[in-house]
């Protein structure tokens, strides 16, 4: 069935976070990590089936079994997982999960491991629980960026590192930890009692035909001391609908995870549930269409921001968002030289590199075409 990305409804008047930014200004936004795309039709048929039916009172998740059928499916089929259904505790989001995994199993003063270059909420997850941040570089092995593992052998050696949070896909880098790279992480870990809690939110938006995404959980050496946390949120654009999922194998981690967000964090609701089933379950074609897109906006993206004298881009593995190095440009603030170009990027500086920015590629190809243009010219 062909699909059209090429035709993206206007969000203007849908109070859409990434557009109310700019609104007003002749900025194209190119923040906020969701897409342009229109949702695949089964999951709009879904939720305006559940309108037409008219009640959205309460549903336990964990009631609510074809949505939890589908997560164990999509797991199997496009990442060989095979989960028990036991180990799937459902999140209302990604963000509050990595902080429910601070809270779960550290103490006050003990320190996380995070990966820098990152996700600004992720940054700032340890602060917001009374914990010390140690932070761990992003190198540049073989024109490839990954996580320093050296410096976080090092690191995890002190006793007060409790939990390593790691973002794999990684963002902004959009590298995509390999099997030797996650089996040291495993190593790590487990040698001086740290707890792994993986954030995979972008594990299904793997671009790079050389690189597959390996579940943190699925691995032996990680199953009994890791929290990986997935969604359907990114890449079928319904980050909206607040529902994510953390898999838990281990009961004594699960039971922790689950204590610490207790009264805090509420149900994902069933338009959550919903979607994230008809995704899960009936739009695998929809997926690989959107996938090639993606990739041919990587491919004209790479090569627009390459020719554009002191930016340059690397090609990277996974997700929709490209990690741009200003340093080239000599200005103090490279944020402010794109948005006077009418580009609104994220700002490097919130991901812990003031000379970058963020540059999302999730839209159209004239939408894209039109923040290349801008970007390149004087
Ligand atoms: C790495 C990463 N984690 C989490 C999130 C947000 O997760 P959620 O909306 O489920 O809280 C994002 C959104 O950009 C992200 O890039």
């Amino acid at each position: 069935m062909p699909y059209n990305f090429d035709q993206t409804p206007s969000r203007e008047g849908t109070y859409s976070f990434k557009w109310e930014k700019y609104k007003g200004q002749d900025i194209v936004p190119a923040w906020v990590a969701d897409t342009e795309f229109r949702c695949a039709d089964p999951i709009l048929d879904a939720i305006h089936q559940r309108a037409d039916h008219g009640n959205l009172g309460y549903v336990l998740p964990n009631h609510y079994q074809p949505a939890i059928d589908a997560v164990a499916r999509w797991l199997k089929d496009k990442h060989n997982w095979h989960i028990d259904k036991q180990w799937l505790v459902w999140m209302p989001g990604v963000v509050p999960a990595f902080n429910a995994a601070c809270k779960a199993y550290c103490e006050a003063g003990d320190k996380v491991m995070v990966q820098v270059p990152n996700y600004p909420p992720l940054l700032a997850a340890p602060k917001l629980n009374n914990l010390e941040r140690v932070d761990i570089d992003t190198i540049e092995v073989d024109g490839r960026f990954t996580l320093d593992l050296d410096q976080l052998a090092q690191a995890a050696q002190d006793p007060a590192c409790k939990l390593l949070v790691l973002c794999n896909p990684m963002n902004p880098v959009g590298s995509v930890l390999n099997a030797d790279e996650l089996a040291r992480i495993a190593e790590i870990c487990n040698t001086n009692d740290v707890v792994l809690c993986s954030d995979e939110i972008h594990c299904d938006l793997i671009l790079d035909d050389n690189a597959t995404h390996i579940p943190a959980g699925r691995e032996a050496a990680l199953k009994d001391n890791s929290v990986t946390l997935m969604a359907a949120s990114k890449t079928f654009n319904i980050a909206g609908l607040g529902a994510s999922f953390a898999i838990i194998p281990n009961a004594t981690l699960r039971q922790q995870f689950v204590s610490a967000a207790a009264g805090m964090v509420p149900w994902v609701n069933q338009l959550g549930l919903l979607a994230t089933e008809a995704a899960f379950t009936q739009c695998d074609d929809w997926h690989q269409a959107q996938l090639a897109y993606l990739r041919d906006n990587r491919d004209l993206l790479v090569s627009r921001i390459n020719a554009i004298e002191g930016l340059s881009v690397k090609s990277q593995e996974a997700t929709f968002l490209a990690w741009v190095d200003a340093s080239g440009l000599g200005v103090d603030d490279v944020q402010k030289w794109a948005e006077q170009r009418g580009v609104g990027p994220s700002a490097g500086v919130d991901f812990g590199a003031p000379d970058h920015f963020r540059i999302n590629f999730g839209c159209s190809r004239a939408m894209l075409t039109e923040i290349l243009d801008r970007l390149a010219s004087e």
